[in-house]
């Protein structure tokens, strides 16, 4: 049984179900009144803050597996595809990170423009986490 990978494939399922339902939410409260839409923007900040940890624990499981899997031969051990899909946790993280950014920006009164980038952010994470999906089977199937 290889328990980092189930901590893995828990981490990124989580990571992948918050961002959709956090864009969800966006479009939910985009058609609530200001009030409504504040509780939902609060929602949202604590599925960031969980989201902080999840990415944590998706980098350190994943840096874990490919540890134990490249033997002697380092990064060439693995398929092209690998290494693509590195590109897109990079951006994952970066969407993340921007999208955490927006969020506070706009909950200090920044108004709907930076509400709109935080929702653009957070469809990055999501198409990034299902890109990293699709890449991770072709790599390892
Ligand atoms: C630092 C980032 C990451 C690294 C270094 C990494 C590395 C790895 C490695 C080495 C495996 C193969 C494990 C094995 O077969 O024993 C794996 C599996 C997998 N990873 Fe990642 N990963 C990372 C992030 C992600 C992210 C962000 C996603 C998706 C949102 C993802 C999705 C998957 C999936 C679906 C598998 C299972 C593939 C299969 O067995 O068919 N990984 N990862």
């Amino acid at each position: 049984m290889n328990w980092m990978l189930a901590l893995h494939l828990v981490v990124l399922a989580m990571g992948t179900g918050m961002s959709f339902s956090n864009l969800v939410n966006f479009a939910l409260a985009a058609r609530l009144p200001a009030e409504q839409a504040r509780l939902l923007a609060g929602l949202r900040m604590v599925m960031g803050r969980i989201g902080d940890g999840v990415i944590a624990l998706i980098w350190l499981s994943g840096l874990f597996l490919a540890a134990g899997m490249g033997g002697g031969a380092g990064m060439d051990a693995f398929p092209v595809a690998f290494h693509v899909k590195m590109l897109f946790v990079l951006l994952l993280t970066l969407s993340h990170i921007g999208a955490r950014y927006s969020a506070s920006r706009a909950a200090k009164g920044g108004g709907a423009v930076w509400i709109m980038r935080a929702r653009l952010f957070t469809a990055g994470v999501f198409l990034s986490a299902v890109a990293s999906i699709v890449l991770a089977v072709l790599a390892f199937r």
